[in-house]
């Protein structure tokens, strides 16, 4: 199989050395990425904390912003949900309710999927497991609360997210209010990564092959088009990366996207290549002629790093594709691309379109 070579989206800086822009420094290298990631001299922003069943509350409360000291056991709290869920089962939930969906949309003749399915069907698939007791309306209250849920957000997204915050706390089921705010931690940092990975997937992987399974098609559409680009860590003290002197307090902005296309670890970095260079067939590959099994064995591509990695990489990440596969293997079946432009919201980390239109073959 030839596949196509996927150039990266704008803006994903090359890989290279640790480099200093604006007072930070930008880190795009494979192994620098999980360097930083695996270090503990390296820490994420930690949010300050705010007024029981705010935003500000549970910003403050969730593992994904907490100080090394509360983390493990805030994270233990997301994972011990999670660990209740079936990944199988959740992807044939998603098929199911992405089934009813188009039987709906079928006489428009077209799906806007991103509002209709990508936004929607894991959050309310994932909702109704967590025992919310509204999964339906949950899915604006979560959306709302992810919109302002990085640091940087506009006081009116604030002011809908403090809403939307007492309105998931509403509908949770009675728990301490470290687990409640963790359990909705688990919803909002579902929200726009999963919602991206579908959008992408669409995108990429609607007119592909039959052949090519969904699982492969979806790890190599993160790997090339990641939903999350980036995270970023604080320096603690004065440490040294790849040669370079990085300050006490220096931010570093890890990205995921550039990482994914490393060169020392992609022998192809924009190709399109689901089962990874060195275990598919190489046809059309010229670049491959001559390798022999050691060397092919010795390149083995590292895996994307789009789930983050160490201590706090993604926890749900057999969820986030059990659901995104569920959707996206009804489309294919049901569905071809529309043709129309896809858009962006403008996002520093965060790769999500607007919109995307198919239509029903
Ligand atoms: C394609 C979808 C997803 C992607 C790409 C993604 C990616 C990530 C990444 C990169 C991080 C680590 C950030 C960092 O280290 O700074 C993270 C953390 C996290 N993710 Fe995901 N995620 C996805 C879906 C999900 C889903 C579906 C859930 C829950 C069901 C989830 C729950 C979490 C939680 C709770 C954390 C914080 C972990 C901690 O504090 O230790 N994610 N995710």
């Amino acid at each position: 199989m030839n596949w196509p070579m996927i150039p990266p989206p704008p803006d994903t800086p090359p890989c290279g050395p640790p480099a200093p822009v604006d007072g930070g420094w930008v880190v795009t290298r494979h192994a620098d990425v999980v360097a930083v990631l695996t270090d503990p001299r390296y820490v994420v922003p930690v949010a300050p904390g705010g007024p029981p069943g705010t935003l500000a509350w549970l910003r403050g409360t969730v593992s994904r912003f907490s100080a090394p000291d509360r983390h493990p056991g805030r994270r233990a709290l997301g994972v011990a949900a999670l660990r209740d869920l079936d990944p199988d089962e959740l992807r044939d939930a998603a098929a199911r309710l992405t089934t009813r969906t188009l039987d709906r949309l079928a006489t428009a003749g077209r799906v806007e999927v991103m509002g209709q399915l990508a936004r929607r069907v894991p959050l309310e698939v994932l909702a109704a497991r967590l025992g919310l007791a509204d999964p339906a309306a949950a899915v604006p209250a979560v959306t709302a609360v992810a919109a302002a849920y990085h640091p940087g957000a506009d006081p009116a997204a604030v002011t809908l997210a403090d809403r939307a915050v007492a309105t998931l706390l509403a509908m949770s089921p009675p728990a301490p209010a470290e687990a409640a705010a963790n359990r909705i931690g688990l919803l909002v940092q579902a929200a726009d990564a999963t919602a991206g990975l579908i959008g992408a997937a669409v995108r990429h992987g609607l007119a592909a092959p039959a052949a090519l399974g969904t699982a492969d098609l979806l790890a190599e559409v993160l790997r090339l088009d990641p939903p999350v680009r980036a995270t970023r860590r604080v320096a603690t003290g004065p440490t040294r990366l790849a040669g370079r002197d990085i300050g006490p307090d220096a931010t570093l902005l890890l990205r995921f996207d550039s990482a994914n296309r490393d060169p020392a670890v992609h022998p192809h970095p924009d190709r399109f290549h689901p089962a990874g260079p060195d275990q598919a067939d190489h046809a059309g590959c010229p670049a491959d002629a001559g390798r022999n099994g050691h060397l092919a064995l010795a390149r083995r591509p590292a895996p994307a790093l789009t789930f983050g990695a160490g201590p706090r990489g993604c926890p749900g990440e057999r969820h986030a594709l059990a659901l995104a596969a569920g959707v996206v293997e009804v489309l294919r079946a049901r569905c071809r691309p529309a043709g129309t432009p896809v858009r962006y919201a403008p996002h520093p980390t965060l790769r999500v379109p607007t919109s995307l239109e198919v239509t029903f073959r």
